[in-house]
């Protein structure tokens, strides 16, 4: 059984699918590893550290590899050079994406989305949003104390006081956590909003605020899969009234709400960045599923009227190497389930719930029921 780990081609994505530790672990459940030169390159691993781990260097990596472990869904050309029925892993962003499911379908390989990972207790250690959601939340308020021109603690100096900055988390999934963690460990005042009752408690066990519209709606907010519904017309304009009270009082505003399979909900409208002080720093972590806020534009920071909205791309891709060696664990605990740990080969249980809820392609076929044509699912 032979593993790759490939180069990934998007100039945009820093990030590998493997690590010298992983490596190693892949070595031990009986699997031959090869590594695409450079691979590792952007984040902080070198082909010889591939190597002493254990691993082949060289560019023919993917060519009849049985496993190709990716960061982002192979493109045409890259699905050209995979054997057909190769298992290839990856963050596949399958949702409005039929024609390259259709693709790796026609390629005859065995996709699977780790992002599809079903939130059961057994999976935590493969969740690929959650180990990347935490690190894009700590980053959000890295990157907003960069841009902000005052400190966030408050700090009594001899020749004055500077006040602790106010910061407002909207959307405490994963992300929102960290974030709120992240700003109270800079010292900042944090107050939150999301939509799922179940949060207002782990909002205030990390010594924040909570804001919220807390009706019937409210209470009912949460599907079995802990996501979040989208919102009614009547829930969302409440809600923007409370916000839009809220705002203007803040320094800081990091967004993160999501919906799955749908585009991010708008958060922030132009009057509330309008009403906001100059200086203050918007970080729109939801800006390449739509965006949270009006004006934020993916991959740039924008100034509206003295406020800065920060729409960063591929966030977890900042800190490169931390997302790498999450992610690189996340496959690996993965593949774990997917090889015969005495005969040392790959054995799949089409019937497990991970297999089933991951599987995107199979047999020249899109599988999953989420994206399968109509007709077959
Ligand atoms: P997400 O990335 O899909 O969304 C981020 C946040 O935005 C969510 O908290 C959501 O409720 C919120 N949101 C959506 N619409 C909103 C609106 N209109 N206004 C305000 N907020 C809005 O969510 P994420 O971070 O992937 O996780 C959601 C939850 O899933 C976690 O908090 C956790 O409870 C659960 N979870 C369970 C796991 C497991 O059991 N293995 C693993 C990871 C998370």
């Amino acid at each position: 059984m032979r593993i790759a780990i490939a180069r990934e081609t998007d100039s945009g994505e820093p990030r590998v699918a493997g690590t010298p530790d992983t490596v190693k672990k892949m070595i031990g459940l009986g699997a031959e590893v090869a590594v695409e030169p450079g691979a590792g390159e952007k984040s902080g691993i070198l082909d010889a550290d591939y190597s002493t781990a254990g691993a082949s260097v060289g560019k023919d990596a993917v060519k009849g590899a049985d496993v190709v472990l990716k960061v982002r869904r192979p493109t045409a050309a890259e699905l050209k050079s995979y054997k057909k029925d190769a298992l290839v892993i990856a963050i596949m962003d399958p949702y409005g994406n039929q024609t390259a499911l259709k693709g790796m379908a026609d390629a005859g390989i065995i996709a699977f989305a780790m992002e599809l990972m079903p939130r059961i207790t057994r999976a935590q250690s493969m969740d690929v949003l959650s180990s990347q959601a935490n690190l894009a939340g700590y980053r959000a308020v890295v990157d907003a104390a960069g841009e902000y021109g005052r400190a966030f603690p408050m700090m009594m100096t001899a020749a004055g006081t500077v006040p602790a900055a106010k910061i407002f988390v909207m959307g405490v999934g994963v992300a929102g956590l960290q974030a709120i963690a992240t700003a109270r460990r800079l010292g900042a005042i944090v107050t939150a909003t999301d939509v799922r009752p179940a949060v207002k408690e782990q909002v205030q066990s990390l010594g924040a605020k909570f804001i919220a519209v807390e009706d019937d709606e409210f209470k009912q907010a949460e599907t079995k899969a802990g996501y979040a519904k989208e919102m009614s017309k009547e829930y969302q304009a409440k809600q923007a009234a409370l916000v839009a009270e809220h705002i203007k009082k803040q320094d800081i505003v990091i967004t993160t709400a999501l919906i799955p399979g749908r585009p991010a909900p708008r958060l922030v409208s132009k009057e509330m960045v309008a009403s906001m002080r100059p200086g203050s720093v918007i970080v729109d972590l939801a800006v390449e599923r739509g965006g949270n806020v009006e004006g934020a534009k993916p991959g740039e920071v924008v100034e509206i009227n003295d406020v800065k909205i920060v729409g960063h791309l591929n966030v977890p891709g900042r800190l490169a190497a931390s997302a790498s060696a999450l992610y690189s664990k996340n496959l690996l605990t993965f593949l774990e389930i997917l090889i015969d740990k005495n005969t040392k080969a790959l054995a799949i249980n089409w019937d497990d719930e991970i297999v089933k809820g991951t599987a995107l392609t199979r047999g020249g076929a899109v599988i999953h029921p989420s994206f399968a044509p109509k007709s077959a699912a």
